[in-house]
């Protein structure tokens, strides 16, 4: 568990919320919720109904749709933000690979939090924009390994 003086320096390193004012960040840091999880902990599923968006304070968690892995995101990262942005299922599980805490921040909480400081919008699409540039890469990749493979066939 954080401190109230520690959670505050640590969201504001998150990138998410840098160009918060220093009020706002208390503010923020008082409301957001602490939860920790076990290893191998499964946070939610793919297709179940999402409210809230996470950020890794401690340990590392992995995206998967089923065995098949997205990614791995450790401290400081954020995830959950798509079913919060989207209104849709979540669109991947997340399960834990050690011990985990994360900070958890609800759709009105972010909706407030936006409408203080836009920027973060312009920082969330930039993380997407980060997500999606190395999903193409993975695509890439992918389709490299399955032509060096049918060429050998
Ligand atoms: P959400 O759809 O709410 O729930 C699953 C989360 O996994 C999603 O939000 C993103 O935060 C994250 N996620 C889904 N796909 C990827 C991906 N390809 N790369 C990184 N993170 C992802």
């Amino acid at each position: 568990m954080l401190s109230s003086f520690d959670r505050l320096l640590f969201i504001r390193r998150v990138s998410i919320f840098q160009e918060l004012r220093d009020e706002f960040l208390v503010k923020l840091a008082s409301v957001m919720d602490e939860l920790s999880f076990p290893s191998s902990h499964t946070i939610f599923e793919q297709g179940e109904e999402g409210r809230s968006l996470y950020i890794v304070v401690s340990g590392r968690v992995r995206v998967h749709l089923g065995d098949q892995e997205l990614v791995q995101l450790e401290q400081g990262s954020i995830f959950g933000e798509m079913a919060l942005f989207d209104a849709e299922p979540r669109s991947a599980s997340v399960t834990t690979l050690e011990k985990c805490d994360c900070l958890t921040l609800n759709q009105l909480q972010l909706i407030d939090a936006i409408e203080e400081t836009p920027e973060i919008a312009v920082n969330v699409t930039r993380a997407l924009s980060r997500r999606i540039r190395e999903l193409n890469s993975k695509v890439k990749t992918y389709e490299h390994q399955l032509n060096s493979i049918n060429a050998q066939a």
